[in-house]
Parts: structure tokens; sequence; C-alpha cells
């Protein structure tokens, strides 16, 4: 963390009043990083997976998380000292403080406080509490309307899926995708940038039949060999495949998603070797969630989820369906029409009208979407949220027999949700490293090429004319050939080497000697530290060959210095 701050990656927010925890800022070169991993998944989670991207508030109405949930289940507990008035997440403490993993409800950890005793280190008593993990604010003045900073991206897909689902051509399945902003009130956040109080986050909302929880291009990934910890704790190393046949996943979509989180991390540049998938407990998963893989990657924090993919079935399109009225159902067509007899009602449009007025219309389509056994003597609709009995002389009942086509379902929802800030992190300590070079130890960003906030610096050798010179026209050069290029002539060119490994920049070019006589530069490697020599109007080409790929750089030149 010291030499990510030192060199403009993030630090903490409000640094010169004295910072509080849970808020960090991007410096130049972590906002750089954090945007290209973006980008990278865009190419995954939009681009290759056919989705679409949307942008919604940050700033919600209260009644989207009545509907979802959040209000009464987006809570942690919450033990605070009644001497000193220091409060802790609970789960979190006693794992600190005892070293058992619990699952978080009120009674286990009312239970473990009495059974162990455990007090605080000034020596009072704690006192236990449910804490809601969103920011609440007030839209507009005087008593205005209560709202939410959202703690997930993902409700803002759904709040549109009637919108979507039409530019989609209502067809599953289709991918909806989000990145912004998200907020959660962590209690006592202590672990750096793992735990914010306003972070990133990259969701794709994925719809599709409950019957068809399958994939295309699973095939891809199905022969691929993942680390999988179930949720009883038991470790499998399966190919993807298999995993899904022996039941250790339960359908192919999650495992399809598993195998393409697992293709985009490695591609960022986390270490495979720490990277595991793990199931969620019963007792840990999310009120919404029927079963949860998480991307896990092993860090000096330990094992920290970066990723969440969750199978939400339709919970969350039928609670917004249930609280705002509206039909967020889709229709599907059936392969061939089924002839069936039913028992319909047929509403008395002349009778409604007089009764129930505006609502006339909507009290017609809802008892035409109903079917009875039997006689009955009233039918119950519900008409934007309310519940309304319809006695029997306002409908008849009639037998026909019908062509189905097809029937109106809730798609399902499979989501890979990404925490951007905690990947960048993840990536940035897998990628350190130490070595020596001439005798010297060396401090090496070996970030993947594609990546890197600044892919090349070009240094003159010595810090004068004509030099300094010639290295401007050719930074000007390759900036203007698009290649964000740094310059920089302070200090001696071994030391300038060093400051550009330590953030990572793939490539330093140098002008020396030899350019001035044959228009030549060198080309250093970061990771090997080899040099060639290239032409510099092949430069811009070699450049960008190498940036792209990761091709050796003896490929593209003349060994200058080994
Ligand atoms: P944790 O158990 O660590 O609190 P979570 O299970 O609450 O995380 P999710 O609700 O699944 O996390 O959120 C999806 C993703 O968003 C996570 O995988 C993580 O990368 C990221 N995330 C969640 N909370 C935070 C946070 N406070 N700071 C940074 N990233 C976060
Ligand atoms: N959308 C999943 C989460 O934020 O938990």
């Amino acid at each position: 963390m010291e030499m990510l701050t030192r060199r403009g990656f993030f630090w903490q927010s409000f640094e010169i009043y004295g910072g509080i925890s849970g808020f960090f800022d991007y410096g130049p070169l972590g906002n750089v990083l954090r945007r290209k991993i973006e980008d990278i998944w865009r190419k995954h989670f939009v681009t290759m997976e056919k989705a679409v991207e949307i942008d919604t508030p940050t700033v919600c109405i209260e009644d989207v998380f009545v509907a979802s949930g959040h209000v009464s289940h987006f809570t942690d507990v919450a033990i605070e000292c009644e001497k000193c008035g220091k409060v802790f997440r609970a789960d979190h403490y006693i794992k600190e403080v005892l070293g058992i993993e619990i699952d978080s409800s009120v009674e286990t950890i009312g239970e473990i406080i009495e059974s162990y005793d455990l007090k605080c280190e000034c020596g009072g008593k704690f006192r236990l509490f449910h804490f809601n993990l969103m920011f609440s604010t007030k839209i507009g003045p005087g008593k205005g309307k209560r709202g939410y900073l959202r703690p997930e991206t993902a409700q803002g897909i759904f709040i549109d899926f009637k919108r979507l689902l039409e530019f989609c051509r209502q067809k599953l399945p289709f991918g909806i995708a989000q990145i912004g902003r998200a907020y959660r009130n962590e209690i006592s956040p202590r672990q750096g940038v793992i735990r914010l109080r306003e972070f990133n986050q990259a969701e794709l909302e994925y719809f599709v039949n409950p019957k068809d929880k399958f994939h295309p291009n699973f095939r891809k990934y199905e022969d691929v060999v993942v680390r999988l910890l179930d949720k009883r704790e038991r470790l499998h190393e399966l190919t993807l495949k298999k995993a899904v046949d022996e039941g250790v996943i339960c359908h192919e979509l999650m495992a399809y998603f598993i195998g393409k989180t697992r293709e985009f991390l490695i591609e960022v540049g986390i270490d495979e070797g720490r990277l595991r998938f793990r199931q969620h407990r019963d007792d840990e998963r999310a009120h919404y969630a029927i079963d949860c893989w998480d991307a896990e990657v092993l860090t000096s924090y330990g094992w920290i989820e970066v990723v969440g993919i969750a199978d939400r079935t339709d919970y969350d399109l039928k609670k917004h369906a249930e609280h705002s009225g509206e039909d967020l159902r889709v229709f599907v067509q059936y392969e061939e029409p089924l002839k069936v007899k039913r028992r319909k009602i047929i509403p008395n449009m002349r009778k409604l009208g007089p009764a129930y007025r505006d609502k006339a219309k909507v009290i017609s389509e809802r008892l035409s979407e109903v079917e009875v056994d039997g006689e009955v003597e009233f039918v119950v609709v519900n008409v934007e949220g309310e519940e309304i009995e319809i006695p029997r002389e306002f409908f008849e009942i009639k037998e026909v027999e019908e062509e189905i086509h097809g029937e109106k379902i809730f798609p399902h929802v499979i989501e890979p949700s990404f925490g951007l800030d905690r990947i960048t992190y993840a990536v940035l300590e897998h990628c350190f490293d130490k070595d020596f070079v001439d005798g010297e130890e060396r401090r090496v960003l070996r970030l993947r090429r594609w990546i890197a906030p600044i892919p090349v610096a070009v240094l003159p050798l010595l810090s004068r004319e004509p030099f300094t010179s010639k290295a401007k026209i050719i930074a000007e050069m390759l900036r203007r050939d698009g290649i964000y290029t740094d310059y920089d002539d302070s200090g001696s060119i071994g030391r300038r080497y060093r400051r550009f490994d330590e953030i990572g920049t793939p490539f330093c070019i140098t002008v020396d000697h030899q350019t001035f006589e044959d228009e030549t530069v060198t080309v250093r490697d970061r990771d090997t530290t080899r040099q060639i020599r290239v032409k510099v109007d092949e430069l811009s080409s070699v450049l960008r060959e190498l940036l792209e790929s990761e091709r050796d750089i003896t490929e593209f030149g003349e060994i200058f210095r080994d």
C-alpha cells in the first residue's frame, strides 16, 4: 500500500482532514488501471455476451428497496460496547478474536458472546443490534421523499425490465449489464480498499427461461479445470462439465459463468494458483439467492471475495411486479400449440364500467386471465398492488376449447457481480514481484501488458541535448499514433528504469548515441530487462503488436543488451 500510494495508484480520501475508513481516491495510475479492467469486463460480459449496458441513478426512491427486500434484509449484526461506544461487525469480530467462522444470525452471535463471555478490550459489555447497510437520504426539500444510495447496481436493471424486454425484442435469453458506483455503510471497515463504503460494481443480469439454464457457448469452458469449495467445505478440482454432471454445480449456466469469470480474471492478471470458487453456505446466502458461488482470490488479507455469481431466480421481478402492479412477465412461445379445454371468465363490461369506473378496464383484463375449476362466488384480482374482490354478477364462466401458443412466465436471472476495486487491488498484489538485477533488488509490477496504466515511457539516455529533444519528438509521435506515452529525463537511466518497473510499464524506449547514427532506439522489456534495437519508423507498430500480445521482444529486433 505504501508503494501504491507513493506511486499514485490510490490513497485514503479526505486525507488532509484526517480521512475516514471505507473511502479511497483513485490516483492517476489506479484510475487508468481500473478503467482498463472495466473495459476488458465490458468486452467479455457485454460485447461477447451480446448483452446491452444501461446506466441508472445511484440515488433510488425507497419503494425500490422495500420491494427488493433490502430495507428489511440488507443488514449485518453489529456489536457496540456499552462503555466505550466502539462498534464492530459481529461476525468479523468473532472471527478475529476467537478464530471461528459463524453464520451471522443474532441468535448465534448472542449465544457466542454469552458462552465465551466476550467483552470489549476496555472491559465493557456488548450490546447487539441489526444495522442496515444502506445509506439513506432525503430527496427534495422539506419533508421530501426518503431515498437510498443503491447498494448494488442490479436493481436499476430490474426496475427497467419492461422497457429492456421490449428493447431485446421480447425474447429470452438476454443479458443486461450495468457498471457503476454502489454504496454500503459498512460497519467498521478496516481492510483498506477491500471493504469500501463507496465502490464500483460491474454486474450482468442474464435473464433466462427457468427451464433453460444452459448456455450455447458452454462448450468453450466445459474442459476447464477449476478449484471448487462447495457449501459443505469439500474441495473439488474438476472440469466444469464434470462438476455439473456430478451435481457439484447446480446447472450449466452457473458453470458457464464460473468459466467465463475465471477467463476474465486471468486475462486481467489474477494468478490462477491463487483463485478458487467457493459456494455460499445455506446460512450466508443473500435473501434473494438460491445458490451463489464466489470467486475468491488469495491476498495478504487472506481469501477475499471479488465476484459473486448468484442464481436470483425470479425473486426480484416477482417482488417488483407485486409492489408496482406492473406485469413483468415474458411471453414464451411453445414449439407446438396446445389444445385445451378451459373454464374461462368472461367479464361483463356493461356492469364493470359503471361500478368500477377508471379501474374497470384493468379489472376486466385481470379477470380474463383467471381460470376457474368449477363454480365460484367471487374472484380476487390484483390492481396496482390492491386486492379487489369481484362478485359473481360481474362475469360469466364459459367452457371453451382453446389453442394455446405459449405462456407468460417470470424469467429467472443469473447474476455475475464483480467488485472492480477488489479486483484492481488483487491484480496489483498478484503482479507485485521482487527480483535481482545487476546485483540489486528490484521491485517490479508484472502487470499484463494490456492493462498497464503507462504502457510506454521514452527516456533520453542523458538528460541533455540533443537526447532530450529527440526523445520528446519520439514520445509525441507515439502519442499521435494512439499509444499513451510518458517521458522522463530526471535522474540516472538506471533509476528511471526502476521507477517504471515499479509502476508496471512494460516497455521503456531509450534514445542513445546510436539513435543519431541510424535512427534506431532501444526497447527494454520490463520482465526480462532485455533490450532490442528498433527503427524509429517501425516503433509504433512494433509496440502495438507487443502491447496486445505476450510475444517476446526478441521476435522484433536484434538483441542489444541481455
Ligand atoms: P462481503 O461478504 O465481502 O461483505 P458481499 O458478499 O456482501 O461481500 P456481494 O454482495 O456479493 O458482496 O457484492 C458483489 C461484489 O461487490 C463482491 O464480490 C465484491 O467484489 C464487491 N463488494 C461488495 N461489498 C464491497 C465493499 N464493501 N467494498 C468493495 N467491494 C465490495
Ligand atoms: N448484486 C449482488 C450484490 O451486490 O450483492
